[in-house]
């Protein structure tokens, strides 16, 4: 195996000397047995924190790994006490290997795989994200050997852990360091305008519809499914609705359509292959737009062309077979309500007669016995 080169670039003999005293009391400190770390909860260090910093609170501490980068093994303490971790948790009880000086051998060839190799430092205090995550698609790339898929510490930070979720635009920053394209499309839809102009609480964040630790495919045609119900959560709440008067029959009329039902039937039967349009078909995914701007697939000078993306050679007046959102009203489908009525009236007035009229014969019947 071999040995990565250490290369402490000091800036003078003083630093040096410094760190080669550091060594020499380290050793004694760590000589002293450390005590075993309980499995769930922060304990008594092997190691002060400072005695830790002694060394690394040197910016010219560096280790050049065999792929020839260098890892800086600078840690810089002002992070450290400002991080949720501040005052909970020593050193040690991350590194739970490093219990003497010199350290046990560095593996890692390369920084990123550093940083992987270090995916199980969080698990033992945060098991259930830990055990999210192993059904992530992040998690499957990265056991695929993609070693840009993140980790905790890619979106939490090693050592300046922060509250994820404040304020709550801080989610959608977190994925936008990687995913800064669909970021970019996000922050110009409705959803995420909303978010980061007026730091709206109740529109979606990325991790309302992708979840956070077990983020799953959203290719495949059971997301697909699942996304017709993400949408519903928030668009079927009447009280966050009213807030900005966007109607909550969308659903419900969206199930009640033929495109709808089918889906609706997919999704009972657990079925693959979902031809039918979903809410994203119609509105788009990450650049979900307001139904009256210019730039909405279904403002009406625009339906036509989201319709025709399945029914090719659609017509300007095809939109028309469907009534949209609409629950039919004397301005809207007035036919399509008068039939309803006829219906609704006809039905029972036919079956009320049919009852009367069996019950008459029978009454007909004991009498005349
Ligand atoms: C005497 C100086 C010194 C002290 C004290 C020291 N380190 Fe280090 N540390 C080093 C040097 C040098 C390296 C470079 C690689 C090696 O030797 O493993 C290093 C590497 C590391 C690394 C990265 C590589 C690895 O081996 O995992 C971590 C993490 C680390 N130290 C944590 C700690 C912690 C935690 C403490 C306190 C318990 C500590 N160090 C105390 C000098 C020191
Ligand atoms: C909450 C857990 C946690 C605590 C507390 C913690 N570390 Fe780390 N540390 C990590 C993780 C995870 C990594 C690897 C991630 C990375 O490469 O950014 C790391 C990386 C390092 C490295 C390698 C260089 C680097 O930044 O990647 C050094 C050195 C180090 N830590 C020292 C320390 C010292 C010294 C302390 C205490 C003052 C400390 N750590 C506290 C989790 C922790
Ligand atoms: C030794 C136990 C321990 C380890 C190891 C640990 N944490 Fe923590 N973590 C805690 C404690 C305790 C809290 C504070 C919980 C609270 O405030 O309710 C915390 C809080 C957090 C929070 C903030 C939660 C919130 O709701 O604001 C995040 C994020 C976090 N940890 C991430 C990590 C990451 C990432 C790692 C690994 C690099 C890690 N933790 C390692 C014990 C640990
Ligand atoms: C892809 C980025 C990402 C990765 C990878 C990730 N997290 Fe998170 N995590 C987040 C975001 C974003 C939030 C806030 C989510 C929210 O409130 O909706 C969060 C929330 C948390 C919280 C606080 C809320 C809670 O559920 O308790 C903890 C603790 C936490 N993560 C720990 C971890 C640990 C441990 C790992 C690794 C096993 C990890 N995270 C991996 C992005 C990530
Ligand atoms: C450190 C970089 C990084 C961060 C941070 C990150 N991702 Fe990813 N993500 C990746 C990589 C790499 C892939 C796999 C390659 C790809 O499909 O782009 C991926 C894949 C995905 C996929 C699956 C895409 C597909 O086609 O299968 C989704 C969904 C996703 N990420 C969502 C998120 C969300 C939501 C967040 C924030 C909570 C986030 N990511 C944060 C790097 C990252
Ligand atoms: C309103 C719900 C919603 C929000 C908010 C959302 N997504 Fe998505 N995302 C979806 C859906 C639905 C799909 C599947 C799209 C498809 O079928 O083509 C998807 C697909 C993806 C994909 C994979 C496909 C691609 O286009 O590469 C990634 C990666 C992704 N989203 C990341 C993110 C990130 C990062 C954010 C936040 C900036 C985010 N999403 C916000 C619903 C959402
Ligand atoms: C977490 C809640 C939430 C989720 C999930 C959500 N939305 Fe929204 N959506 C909102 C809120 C709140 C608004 C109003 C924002 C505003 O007007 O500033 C909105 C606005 C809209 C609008 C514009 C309405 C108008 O006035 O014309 C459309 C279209 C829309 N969403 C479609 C969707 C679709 C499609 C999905 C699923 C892919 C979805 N939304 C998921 C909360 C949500
Ligand atoms: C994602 C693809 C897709 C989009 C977009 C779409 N449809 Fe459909 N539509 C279908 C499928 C698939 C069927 C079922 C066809 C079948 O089984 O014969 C269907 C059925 C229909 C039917 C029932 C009659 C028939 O042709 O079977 C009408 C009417 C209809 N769609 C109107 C519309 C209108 C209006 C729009 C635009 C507002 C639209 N569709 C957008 C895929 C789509
Ligand atoms: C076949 C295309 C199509 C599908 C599928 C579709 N919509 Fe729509 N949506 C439209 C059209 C067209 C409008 C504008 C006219 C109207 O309100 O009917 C609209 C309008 C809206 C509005 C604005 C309503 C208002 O009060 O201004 C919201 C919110 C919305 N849709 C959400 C959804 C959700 C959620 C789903 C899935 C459950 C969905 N849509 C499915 C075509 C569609």
């Amino acid at each position: 195996m071999n040995r990565p080169s250490l290369v402490l670039l000091q800036a003078g003999i003083v630093a040096t000397a410094a760190i080669a005293v550091s060594i020499g009391i380290a050793r004694l400190v760590f000589a002293v047995a450390a005590p075993q770390l309980p499995d769930t909860e922060p304990s008594t260090p092997a190691a002060s924190d400072a005695d830790c910093l002694n060394c690394h609170k040197s910016k010219d501490l560096k280790v050049k790994l065999t792929s020839g980068e260098v890892l800086s093994l600078y840690v810089d303490s002002d992070l450290i006490a400002s991080s949720v971790h501040a005052g909970r948790l020593y050193c040690t009880d991350c590194h739970r290997d490093v219990t003497g000086v010199p350290h046990p051998t560095l593996q890692a060839s390369t920084t990123r795989s550093y940083t992987a190799s270090q995916y199980d430092v969080c698990k033992r205090c945060h098991f259930s994200n830990y055990t999210k995550t192993m059904d992530s698609v992040h998690y499957q790339r990265l056991a695929e050997g993609d070693q840009s898929a993140p980790v905790c510490s890619d979106c939490h930070s090693a050592h300046n852990t922060t509250p994820p979720d404040v304020p709550r635009a801080v989610i959608s920053q977190t994925c936008a360091k990687c995913h800064a394209a669909i970021y970019d499309v996000y922050a110009k839809s409705i959803h995420g305008a909303a978010l980061l102009t007026q730091g709206n609480p109740d529109v979606p964040v990325c991790t309302n519809c992708h979840q956070v630790h077990n983020i799953q495919n959203p290719l495949t045609s059971e997301f697909r499914l699942q996304s017709v119900q993400v949408c519903s959560t928030c668009h079927s709440n009447k009280e966050m609705m009213d807030k900005y008067g966007t109607s909550t029959a969308v659903t419900s009329t969206y199930l009640r359509s033929f495109h709808g039902m089918s889906v609706f039937l997919r999704t009972e039967r657990s079925e693959g292959n979902v031809p039918e349009p979903v809410c994203t078909d119609c509105h788009g995914v990450h650049d979900i737009q307001a139904a009256t701007s210019p730039n909405s697939p279904v403002m009406k000078a625009n339906l036509t062309g989201t319709c025709a993306k399945c029914h090719t050679g659609a017509t300007p007046n095809f939109p028309d077979s469907w009534l949209g959102h609409y629950e039919p009203s004397i301005e809207h489908a007035p036919a399509v309500l008068a039939i309803r009525w006829f219906y609704r009236l006809l039905i029972p007035f036919i079956i009320g007669g049919l009852l009367v009229h069996i019950l008459l014969d029978l009454w007909r019947v004991i009498t005349n016995r």
